[in-house]
């Protein structure tokens, strides 16, 4: 029998990734195209989810090209939490408003007031979350009622590309529980939140898990994208729990950090753990009848990428005449600067920060710039101080008995030696990474293999597709010469806290 194509898409916020895998665990082809951030305000972003669309069909167009194969499943993982309105047509109401925009303080407030702390924490297993969905619905309902009043469909930009596909209006338990909607231990909406919040149930999507089959290919999106109409499509997963499928964290004990734009650390666990500081956040896994614990680290690549587009420009010019990629040169001229960066250290918080310190008002810091610093410290001290930001994440799960023994790294921060190094350092545990660094779109494609009947779980297709890299060994010795650092590092957030809070007062 000639082997079946997988097809997975991951709406991310750089850009859509296509990924299409053979069901033995081949890469046929990979196609990523980029799109715009739009950050109106400080503290605001945004993205059109018509260029997710654009991308996504551009991509599906691309691998099946090169390919020659009409895939057989399609598996969706995107970016979490971002808002996308319809109105009763179907039609993009507003921008949507993205995972790392924090302009709702002032709502989480609110919703804190109408259904108090404890008992958003008892049924959302998160406390009220600036960077979360549910924030967000509601700053558009007190600021633009006239766009709320014509909205009839939310949805998840993963779930928006899912619509643009099969015509359905449906999502699946691991993205839809960073909405703050949902009845996290019962995999459901929460009809008491919705209620309280004056948030109509009819406008939220249905809800499957992952590995369920949620619509099939309309005639018209195969006329957008070239596959063949009929096509099912997986419920699929956020993109960092889709990513857990794509490195086979599906089981306790298992754990993956993820450098993208942002960073995470995401670990399985057999029964829902809160804490109830919310300096992490408690959602469904992809797999049924599991949880998990994640931390976000708001500005991890996006740091990074930041000090490229601002600072590095020699490098981007040579990476381009050289056709490598400017982080790889950015990581050199790092490796040449001691570990503390000559005593240099950066707080990520260009987008304010989630884990461990929900603060949509803090802001990044250089704490200890000198005139002997040059470019190369500035560099290893955003890759040193998003690391850091890693390890008090990490020591958070160790403190609710989240037992992590084995990492694995993954993301765009996953192609460099020295990341993967300090990461192992700090965490002291090996990590390695994956032979293919597919991450979430990989996931996806896995997912859409389960529900079209081509794996008989999720398990099955890990086996198939996941094959692990070489693990770097912790040392002993980085991690003391680190530690001074780190816990400098620790003490400057709460140091700068009322701080951060007077500036963001501050009329511009
Ligand atoms: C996770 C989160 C980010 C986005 C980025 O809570 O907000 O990881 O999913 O893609």
């Amino acid at each position: 029998m000639t082997e079946r194509a997988l097809l997975g898409i991951d709406v991310g916020t750089s850009g859509t990734k296509v990924l299409l895998v053979s069901e033995s665990g081949k890469v046929l082809a990979r196609h990523t195209e980029e799109y715009e951030m739009y950050q109106p305000k400080n503290g605001w972003a945004e993205q059109d989810p018509a260029d997710w669309w654009d991308a996504t069909a551009k991509g599906i167009k691309a691998v099946i090209a090169e390919t020659g194969m009409a895939p057989a499943s399609v598996g969706l993982s995107g970016q979490m939490h971002g808002l996308v309105m319809l109105d009763s047509s179907g039609d993009v109401l507003r921008r949507s408003i993205i995972w790392c925009d924090q302009r709702t303080e002032a709502e989480v407030e609110d919703m804190e007031r109408i259904l108090g702390r404890q008992r958003i924490i008892e049924i959302t297993a998160n406390p009220p979350m600036t960077g979360f969905t549910a924030a967000k619905i509601l700053w558009v309902k007190k600021n633009e009622p006239e766009i709320y009043e014509k909205c009839a469909h939310i949805l998840l930009p993963k779930d928006y590309i899912r619509y643009r596909l099969t015509g359905e209006f449906a999502t699946e338990v691991s993205d839809a529980s960073g909405m703050q909607l949902m009845d996290v231990a019962g995999r459901q909406w929460s009809g008491e939140v919705l209620a309280k919040l004056g948030i109509e149930a009819s406008m939220l999507a249905s809800m499957y898990e992952s590995e369920e089959l949620t619509g099939k290919v309309t005639k018209e999106a195969a006329g957008a994208t070239g596959l063949a109409e009929g096509t099912p499509v997986a419920g699929g997963a956020g993109d960092n729990p889709a990513a857990a499928i794509g490195t086979g964290v599906v089981s306790e004990g298992r754990a993956f950090t993820t450098v993208g734009s942002s960073a995470v650390i995401y670990a399985v666990s057999d029964e829902v753990r809160i804490d109830m500081q919310g300096r992490v956040h408690s959602l469904c896994a992809s797999v049924p009848g599991k949880w998990t614990v994640m931390s976000c680290t708001q500005g991890a690549g996006l740091s990074l990428q930041w000090l490229r587009n601002n600072v590095c420009n020699a490098e981007r010019q040579e990476a381009e005449r050289l056709g490598v990629s400017a982080y790889d040169l950015m990581g050199k001229l790092a490796e040449g600067v001691p570990p503390g960066s000559d005593k240099l250290l950066f707080l990520p918080y260009l987008m304010g920060e989630r884990s461990p310190h929900p603060d949509p008002d803090c802001r990044g810091v250089f704490f200890g710039l000198s005139a002997r610093h040059g470019k190369a410290n500035l560099i290893r001290s955003v890759i040193e101080g998003v690391s850091f930001s890693q390890l008090e994440c990490l020591n958070v799960f160790r403190e609710m008995g989240v037992s992590v023994g084995d990492m694995i790294m993954t993301g765009g921060g996953a192609a460099s030696p020295l990341w993967r190094q300090l990461l192992a350092d700090l965490y002291e545990c090996p990590v390695s990474t994956l032979e293919a660094n597919e991450g979430a779109a990989l996931g996806a494609a896995i997912l859409g293999g389960v529900a079209a009947g081509i794996y008989s779980s999720c398990a099955e297709g890990c086996e198939a597709h996941i094959t692990r890299g070489a693990a770097v060994a912790p040392d002993a010795g980085m991690r003391l010469a680190y530690e001074p650092y780190y816990q400098l590092y620790r003490k400057l957030y709460h140091s700068l806290r009322d701080d951060f809070k007077t500036l963001a007062k501050i009329e511009a």
